[in-house]
């Protein structure tokens, strides 16, 4: 855990002041939104075979929670599962209120199997696409949906209103319980078996065994605008995706909207959102949208299957639809084309020039990597390479959670020996380092793109570059005008990336690689950030439902 001080804001006459005329402004329209989301076990059939997934109210992919920028969400979660669960709001800055966040021991102790919990929470100054996910263990590989986040009513989107939306959730499928990958993984030390399917809304598609009846299929009428909500929910692996013969125009990630940019592929890491804007400019007809992996770590083994839906044009008529079997396959870069993936991340803007922090009071540099403990002996808990045991770490720290109790209440409990607040700001090897918060991925196993996401904040991301990071070399070079506003950023490949934010939310926050492989491997730590004196800087008491531990 590393600790923060929440500084007063200079200006915080001034900003109560806007806050209490700008809720006054929109209250009458602000929404409580209720839902019931109970966390059950359900008989799924996918490639040929049926499994007993964990799901919420036996949908999936979950439910999709529809609100605006400042309405409220309670959503009274019942789990009836075997498995301890919690649920993350990914994305949501949850303001002072880091109960409703969902790490499971970060936050708050799971939901036993029987218990209740209500998450209570509002969105603040968000629009755009975020999801929820289960935060405990792999029960996220099915427990996900999508949280769109519309405009305040009357406001516009800053482009132009699309005539329809459409959420696109990427996921991974295994033709085994996931729960039962993860547990022979964390015996045997050795990676965890790969995925069997991508999905797209919870389907392979076309091109896996037995799938092609329930491909997710996309109408269009021919020259409509579409918006299309990405989420990665994939537990461990970046994507690509592209659609036949159609250019996509990104116009926000993470919930923040961005400077219009048209690609012909998208590259998406576990944990980002992406709108696009799609125009069905095209000969009518169908035409496939793809996604297969980017993966950039060497030799580690990845499921290099592609996922497919259908976008079809409503004017291609039945008779026609079922004569033609020709649908065309867009072309997807290669499974190892950094310089795309690359070029998509880097292109991203803000808008406008946003305000970003300039006096720096804490410089952070942390190195994101996987490592290998070595075992005296051969062991069937030592089947990594070379008779070793897979680990991964920051600033040479593997995170480990506790059990007794979350972190966040023993903080605020007072309760000792659940965590250490000895999280070293610079790695014990001093590399050259010099401001902001720098993640560095490092080279000791493979270089490879680690998707970072904090929590309870989103971040500008100011700079990123191939090899070590050097201050004198790159700080010039920081976009502190337009740079991207992010929830989760990958590191480039045996590179760096720099982001900055203002520790303006009090409580625990997670940060952590949102591959969930690395993440159990220990790939995270924790923020601590003291209560300030400003509004919304002073931690909510928990709620009387929290569960126990
Ligand atoms: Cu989307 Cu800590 O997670």
């Amino acid at each position: 855990m590393h600790k923060l001080i929440d500084k007063p804001d200079q200006s915080c006459l001034l900003i109560a002041l806007s806050v209490v005329l700008a809720s006054l402004v929109s209250f009458s329209d602000a929404e409580v939104h209720y839902h019931e989301f109970v966390i059950q076990a359900q008989p799924v059939k996918r490639l040929c075979r049926t499994h007993k997934i964990i799901t919420v109210n036996g949908q999936f992919p979950g439910p999709i929670l529809e609100v605006r920028d400042g309405d409220s969400l309670v959503i009274k979660t019942t789990n009836i599962a075997q498995y301890n669960v919690t649920l993350h709001w990914h994305g949501v800055r949850q303001l002072a209120n880091p109960w409703a966040d969902g790490p499971e021991y970060v936050t708050q102790c799971p939901i036993q199997p029987g218990g209740t919990y209500t998450y209570r929470f509002n969105i603040q100054k968000q629009e755009g696409t975020l999801w929820w996910h289960a935060h405990s263990k792999w029960l996220r590989a099915t427990v996900y949906g999508a949280l769109i986040i519309y405009p305040k009513v009357g406001l516009p989107y800053p482009f132009l209103t699309p005539n329809q939306e459409i959420p696109i959730l990427l996921g991974e499928w295994w033709d085994r319980d996931p729960m039962d990958v993860l547990r022979q993984a964390l015996f045997t030390g050795a990676a965890p078996n790969v995925s069997d399917a991508y999905t797209i809304n919870g389907q392979p598609g076309d091109f896996y065994r037995c799938s092609n009846q329930e491909t997710a299929v996309f109408s269009v009428e021919s020259g409509e605008t579409v918006l299309l909500r990405f989420v990665n929910a994939a537990l461990n692996q970046e994507l690509f995706f592209a659609v036949a013969n159609h250019k996509l125009t990104v116009v926000g990630v993470d919930a923040a909207y961005t400077k219009p940019f048209t690609t012909s592929v998208i590259m998406i890491a576990p944990g980002q959102t992406t709108d696009v804007l799609l125009t069905a400019d095209q000969s009518p007809s169908r035409y496939y949208m793809a996604a297969s992996a980017y993966h950039s770590s060497q030799n580690a083994a990845f499921d290099n299957t592609t996922t497919t839906a259908i976008l079809e044009y409503k004017s291609e008529s039945c008779s026609a639809r079922r004569q033609s079997s020709q649908v065309l396959v867009p072309q997807l870069p290669a499974s190892n084309d950094t310089a795309t993936a690359t070029a998509f991340t880097a292109g991203l803007r803000s808008p406008s020039k946003i305000s970003i922090p300039n006096n720096i009071d804490e410089n952070l540099f942390f190195t994101v990597g996987l490592g290998l403990i070595n075992c005296s002996l051969p062991s069937p808990n030592c089947q990594g390479p070379n008779g070793t045991r897979f680990t991964a770490s920051m600033n040479n720290v593997s995170f480990v959670l506790p059990t007794a109790l979350s972190v966040m209440q023993a903080y605020y409990q007072g309760v000792s020996g659940i965590f250490s607040a000895d999280f070293p700001p610079v790695p014990p090897i001093q590399f050259d380092y010099t401001g902001n918060i720098v993640l560095q991925d490092t080279s000791i196993l493979s270089t490879e793109d680690h998707p970072i996401h904090l929590h309870g904040y989103q971040f500008s991301v100011v700079g990123m570059g191939f090899g070590n990071f050097d201050a004198a070399r790159d700080m010039p070079k920081f976009n502190l005008v337009d740079p991207p506003v992010r929830n989760t950023i990958g590191t480039p490949p045996g590179g760096w990336v720099a982001i900055r934010f203002v520790a303006n939310n009090p409580g625990v926050w997670l940060m952590h690689c949102h591959i969930d492989s690395h993440l159990v491997w220990g790939l995270a730590m924790c923020f601590l950030v003291e209560n300030g004196e400003g509004e919304q800087q002073t931690v909510i008491p928990p709620p009387p439902d929290l569960p126990k531990c």
